[in-house]
Order: structure tokens, then C-alpha cells, then sequence
């Protein structure tokens, strides 16, 4: 059995650690004014920007052993298919996870796309298929469609992407696209297929995972709600004929021992300004069963970062610290290992696994983290960590 692991690529600009609160790495972020006092010695600018740092990741990530990373798609970040194709000259081995809604891309453009970056960089991208979270957060993207209408939107999508994939002549009459005798033509339709996470976790994102998925992907939730997650989905796969594996995406902070890692969250946990309390108590606006699910898991109120550990090793903060989901696993070395461990005994195949800074955290948990991962020593994932 091999679990394959990816990182993150925080194209969001990230602090230098959870304690600080600037996300002064890179050259982006609005409103940054520690960015004018970086540069060199003699006060000029080094010419070193974002790019620059998130190749910088990528590359710390490869020589890790992670496969590849998640490059995010939020209206925060830079879009991660500009990004993938900036970072695939940086890099030999990296994998592209590519979140995008397909509601926003012509399916016929998006395998074409696809197919080319296969093509330049040898097979190196695949898909993390997000279907969107409805509310504000859905019509700042100018799509107005239903939670159960997106979702007929990406299956269908994902319909058509496979069909033309191999040059057609492929047609389709479905609600959402009509394609007439559409292909790829030679060379790009004889490039690998992109591997297909897919995350939502409603019933309608069982339907189409169940479909068309490589991987059902998940944030992590309470132990005992994933594996009936994944049993759910696995379920629903196997009476399609198909087989679907499970991955999940995690933050950790991993030190050498227990306290030290706890005292990070608490540092962190410290610097949390009561606006963003407030928000993280809060609901949102959406409709994303998914989001739902990781705010049940909040407590009413918040004294401590103690509050908010739920079980062993697990804190439920961690969107206090950089927006996003907000379970993560926190302890020593062996602790977090043991942790990911138990999450591939219930099902797990992959993850994605994160932690502030990337840069300096990826070497860590690829030396220190990675190594003491049970059951799975053959991975080739684990190549370059010895
Ligand atoms: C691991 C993971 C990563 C996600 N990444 C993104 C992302 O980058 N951008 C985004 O808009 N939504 C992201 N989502 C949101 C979901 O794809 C989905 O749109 C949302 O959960 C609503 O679907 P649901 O109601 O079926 O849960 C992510 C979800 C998961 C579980």
C-alpha cells in the first residue's frame, strides 16, 4: 500500500510563524509594510518576490518527499493554473493539485489546458474538482447556481473532459454543456489523464465523486465522522463498479516534543485579535455542507486555546490562525505521525498536510515526520527522506 502525500503552496503570502500575524513572505500581499524594510543589506531591493518564495516551497517540498502540493483557489490567493505553470520549470518531480470550480471553465478549454501542461511538464498535474461554498462567497465569482445545480454543473463538466480527452469525436447533450464531435487533437489527446481529488460533502458531492473521483478529499473532521464519511463514499463508488480512495487535508504542528508544539498554538492562540474571534464564533453565509460540518465542532465560547481541543492531539483553531478548515493535529513527532497513522487505519490512502511557514515546515515534516509514518515503509513517497 503507498499513501501519497502532498503539501501546500500558501499563494496567499504566509507569516513566518503562527505567532506573527503580517503575511510579510512575498511581495504581494496588500498594505504590507514590512515588505519596504526587506531587500539587501545596503538597502535595495533583492529582486526576490513571491514567485521566488513559493518555488522556494515547492522545491523544499519535492526534496522532501512530498509528491507534490495543493495550490489553493480562493479570492485571496493567485490562480493556481498561472501558478502550476510559473512553478513547473522550477521543478522535476512536484505534482500540481489544481483546485478549480468548473462551472468557471469551458470543459473542451479546460482539457485542452490540462493536456498541455501535461504535456510540457510529463504528467505532473491533477485536480482538486471543488464545486463551491453558494452565498457572498460564490457570487463574488458572478455564479448565481443552486448547491444541487453546481453539482449536476461538475459532473457534467467532468463528463465532458473525459470525453474529449482521447480525440472524439465526442457529443454531448447535457443541461449545463453541448459539445459536437469535440477532441483533442494529437499530441495533447495522448497525454496521461489528470488524477481527480474531489472535494464537498454533501449527498450531491457523493453523486458526482462517486462518478468520476480518484480520490474522495476531505477536511479533517472528528475521527468517527470520517470513516462513516468513507464508508459513505466508498459505498456509493463500488455500486457504480468503480473504486475510490480517500484523502484527507490536514495542518499539523509537529515538534519535538508534546509541549512544545502546544505552546506554539498557545503563542498563536495569544496574538488572535477578538475581531477574528468573533468571526470564527460566527456562522457564514454559504451553503457548503462541508463548512457546516467543521463549524459543529466549534465550542460557544473560547477562554483558552485549550477550549478548543477536542481530542487527543486535535485542536479545532487552526482557521483562528490562516482562515480555512479549522481541525488540525498537534503534538511530538511520533504523536502526529501516530495521529496520521491512525487516519490511514480508517481509511485514509492520502493526504494533504500543511503548516506555518511552509518553507521551514516542510523540511521539518518531511525529516522528522514522514520517516515515522507506519504501515506504508515501501511508499516511494518516502524516497527522499530516507
Ligand atoms: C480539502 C478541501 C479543499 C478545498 N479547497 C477549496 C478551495 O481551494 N477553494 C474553494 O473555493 N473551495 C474549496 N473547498 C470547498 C469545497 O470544494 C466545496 O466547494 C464545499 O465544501 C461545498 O460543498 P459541500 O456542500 O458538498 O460540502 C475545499 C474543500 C475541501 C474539503
Amino acid at each position: 500500500m503507498t499513501i501519497d502525500i502532498f503539501w501546500r503552496i500558501p499563494t496567499h503570502g504566509e507569516p513566518s510563524s503562527h505567532r506573527a500575524r503580517i503575511p510579510f513572505r512575498g511581495d504581494w500581499f496588500p498594505g504590507n509594510d514590512n515588505l519596504r524594510k526587506a531587500g539587501l543589506g545596503g538597502g535595495g531591493a533583492d529582486g526576490f518576490n513571491y514567485l521566488d518564495y513559493i518555488a522556494e516551497i515547492a522545491h523544499a517540498a519535492e526534496v522532501s518527499g512530498f509528491q507534490g502540493g495543493l495550490i489553493p483557489s480562493f479570492p485571496m490567493t493567485d490562480e493556481p493554473w498561472v501558478i502550476s505553470s510559473l512553478l513547473a520549470r522550477e521543478t522535476s518531480t512536484f505534482r500540481f493539485m489544481i483546485p478549480f470550480q468548473p462551472g468557471f471553465l469551458n470543459p473542451v478549454v479546460a482539457a485542452r489546458m490540462t493536456a498541455s501542461l501535461q504535456r510540457a511538464t510529463g504528467g505532473r498535474a491533477l485536480y482538486n474538482v471543488i464545486t463551491g461554498g453558494g452565498g457572498p462567497s460564490q457570487l463574488w465569482w458572478g455564479d448565481s447556481a443552486g448547491h444541487d445545480d453546481r453539482y449536476t454543473r461538475t459532473t457534467e463538466f467532468l463528463d465532458v473532459v473525459r470525453g474529449v480527452w482521447r480525440g472524439g469525436p465526442f457529443s454531448y447533450q447535457g443541461k449545463f454543456y453541448q459539445v459536437e464531435d469535440a477532441g483533442l487533437a494529437h499530441p495533447l489527446s495522448e497525454q496521461e489523464f489528470p488524477e481527480i481529488y474531489f472535494s464537498g460533502s454533501s449527498d450531491a458531492a457523493l453523486v458526482s465523486a462517486s462518478r468520476h473521483a480518484d480520490y474522495y478529499l476531505t477536511w479533517l473532521e472528528p475521527f468517527d465522522q470520517l470513516r462513516e464519511k468513507f464508508r459513505r463514499v466508498k459505498e456509493k463508488t463500488d455500486q457504480l463498479g468503480r473504486k475510490i480512495k480517500c484523502a484527507v487535508r490536514v495542518d499539523i504542528i509537529a515538534r519535538p516534543t508534546e509541549e512544545e508544539a502546544w505552546e506554539e498554538v498557545r503563542k498563536g492562540f495569544d496574538n488572535v485579535d477578538p475581531a477574528t474571534l468573533r468571526q470564527f464564533l460566527g456562522q457564514d453565509g454559504g451553503d457548503s455542507v462541508g463548512a457546516a460540518r467543521q463549524r459543529g465542532n466549534r465550542p460557544s465560547t473560547i477562554n483558552s486555546y485549550k477550549d478548543l481541543i477536542s481530542e487527543p492531539n486535535i485542536w479545532t483553531g487552526f482557521n483562528l490562525f490562516r482562515g480555512g478548515q479549522t481541525q488540525g493535529i498537534v503534538g511530538s513527532y511520533e504523536q502526529v505521525a501516530q495521529r496520521l497513522d491512525d487516519l490511514v487505519q480508517l481509511g485514509a490512502d492520502a493526504f494533504i498536510l500543511a503548516s506555518t511557514p511552509h518553507l521551514e515546515e516542510a523540511y521539518r515534516v518531511g525529516e522528522e515526520v514522514l520517516p515515522l509514518l507506519r504501515g506504508h515503509s515501501n511508499s516511494q513517497l518516502l524516497r527522499a527522506v530516507g
